[in-house]
């Protein structure tokens, strides 16, 4: 066989059962296992999960044989199902929400392919489904993230302690605003989005959080002179999805407050070049989630700068650089960095 036959077969089966594996994970399977003292036969695992047998046993068939599942038979050799050693704790985790990812592409497909062709649709904007696994990813990376902030900006948790004011733009469903906001009671922190219904959502789900409100910004559309002056700008998985992220930081620029106003954004931070990053499956994942996800998010101007997750970090801090700030780039993860910009100093 060819070489892109193979690596083509090999993709294509692989995207297979991963749609397999995300259905798994929507309707309960992995959960009804993973809570299971002993091994399941589908029948058990169709009753506790509430579903139809002969769809349990034909994807526990596709699970099983991929090695997602463990198999075995039972005294009367019917077979039985369970999940690894440690599949509990990786499931509560945030792998449980990336498992919802070939399930979305799968459902955004048709939406998506339509915007390839030239006469078809610009932009096919975040759903609630999106908006539910990034908040499934946040719900265990949120901790972290605000940890990283506190550790690599200087002075961040003192200031923090004794109150300032604080913004994040495209905060999504809200979550590591509401975590840095419970954890420190004398800042005042908004979670702004661009989504009224988001807006909306936010209000009702994080109301009992005294010191945080919430806005509805389009971080490409700041005004000249600004309602309100902040302290301390974050955002997370955003500038990348803008149209427009130099205008962007500049309305950011705007709004923080003289001399020691701080912008600081976690973004994915490859190399840029699918040269350099040949080979590396990561790289590629977040090149397919760009052209589901981020390039048709961004596109909500023709004009759009439509930069995707994987434009590289150099450029994303030439970007803001360009705004006008100093920035400091800091890797965090393998292909996550924090972007601390700073203020020039005046002379
Ligand atoms: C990838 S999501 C990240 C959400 C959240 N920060 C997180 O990490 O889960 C990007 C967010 O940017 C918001 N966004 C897109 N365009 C925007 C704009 N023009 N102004 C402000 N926010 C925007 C989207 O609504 C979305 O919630």
């Amino acid at each position: 066989m060819s070489n892109f036959a193979e690596r083509a077969s090999e993709i294509t089966q692989r995207a297979l059962i991963g749609i397999a594996m995300s259905l798994a994970s929507e309707v309960g399977i992995f959960q009804v296992l993973a809570n299971a003292d002993s091994p399941l036969t589908s029948y058990q695992v169709a009753m506790v999960g509430g579903l139809k047998e002969r769809y349990v046993r034909e994807l526990l068939g596709c699970l099983s044989t991929a090695k997602l599942v463990q198999v075995s038979k039972a005294e009367d050799e019917e077979l039985q199902y369970s999940l690894e050693e440690g599949a509990k704790e990786v499931l509560d985790g945030r792998l449980a929400a990336f498992l919802g990812f070939p399930s979305l592409l799968a459902s955004t497909f048709h939406s998506v392919k339509d915007c390839f062709y030239k006469d078809g649709p610009m932009s096919v904007r975040y759903t609630d489904q999106v908006q539910d696994i990034l908040d499934g990813i946040s719900r265990s990376s949120a901790p972290g993230i605000a940890q990283i902030f506190l550790e690599q900006i200087s002075n961040l948790k003192t200031k923090l302690e004794e109150g300032i004011d604080v913004i994040e733009f495209g905060s999504g469903k809200g979550r590591l605003c509401a975590t840095l906001a419970q954890q420190f009671p004398n800042s005042r922190f908004v979670a702004s989005e661009v989504v009224p219904d988001l807006v909306q959502a936010n209000k009702d789900r994080w109301e009992h959080i005294p010191n945080l409100t919430f806005s509805l910004d389009d971080l490409c559309r700041v005004p000249e002179v600004p309602d309100k002056n902040y302290d301390w700008v974050f955002c997370c998985d955003v500038i990348h999805d803008l149209p427009d992220p130099v205008a962007a930081l500049q309305g950011i620029k705007r709004m923080l407050r003289q001399p020691n106003g701080l912008l600081t954004f976690v973004d994915i931070a490859t190399s840029g070049s699918p040269l350099v990053d040949r080979g590396n499956m990561n790289v590629s994942t977040f090149y397919a989630l760009g052209t589901f996800l981020c390039i048709p998010e961004s596109y909500q101007r023709s004009d759009s700068l439509a930069l995707g997750p994987c434009s590289g970090r150099q450029m994303i801090a030439s970007l803001a650089q360009r705004a006008g700030f100093q920035v400091e780039v800091i890797k965090i993860e393998d292909l996550t960095a924090l972007f601390i910009c700073q203020l020039p100093k005046q002379s």
